[in-house]
């Protein structure tokens, strides 16, 4: 593990389609820490899947569990975390994310989020409406915060080994 994350967690953050859940396995393989995935965990802490929660909770309950959800993996031992989307936009999140782990955005163009979340109807956001445009509008609102992240790094169309081997150098 090198020196700049000795103790720390470490965040990925980015739009859906940017490779967290893929990068942050191999991230942790690689550093030998545990991975989780923040909407993973909320699956299992509300027994149902992320579109069952939008639909019967509504958007901000799960907000409000997804900020919970972070807050305490974030006080665990270190460990490789991908989060959720809209996760970081939430100020809480960012500060504790701040004061507790590294955070790495994983920044992609909207070809490349477009191809990957094509074919997939497990979020939410992107259910029923015009896929481009709707990722078009969430880069604009949400690439000026993620922004705020520690480390940027550029994703291209690459394999996700080959994005991996990007961090472990940006780290
Ligand atoms: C969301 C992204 C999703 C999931 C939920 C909302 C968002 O996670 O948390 O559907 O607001 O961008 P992924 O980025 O892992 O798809």
């Amino acid at each position: 593990v090198p020196d700049t994350i000795a103790g720390r967690s470490i965040v990925l953050v980015g739009l859906m389609g940017a490779g967290k859940t893929s990068i942050g396995r191999r991230l942790a393989a690689r550093l030998g820490l545990p991975f989780r995935d923040a909407d993973q965990e909320i699956e299992l802490a509300a027994g149902c899947t992320i579109p069952e929660v939008f639909a019967r909770y509504g958007e901000q309950a799960f907000r409000d569990g997804e900020r919970r959800v972070i807050r305490r993996l974030l006080a665990g031992d270190p460990m490789v975390i991908a989060y959720g989307g809209g996760a970081f936009m939430d100020p809480r999140t960012r500060e504790t994310t701040r004061d507790e782990a590294v955070s790495i955005w994983l920044r992609c163009t909207l070809p490349t989020l477009v191809r990957r979340v094509a074919g997939r109807d497990n979020r939410p956001l992107l259910m029923g409406r015009d896929r481009e445009d709707t990722l078009r509008q969430l880069m604009d609102v949400r690439y000026p915060i993620y922004a705020e992240a520690d480390v940027i790094v550029d994703c291209g169309d690459e394999p996700p080994d080959h994005t991996t081997s990007t961090v472990m150098q940006a780290l």
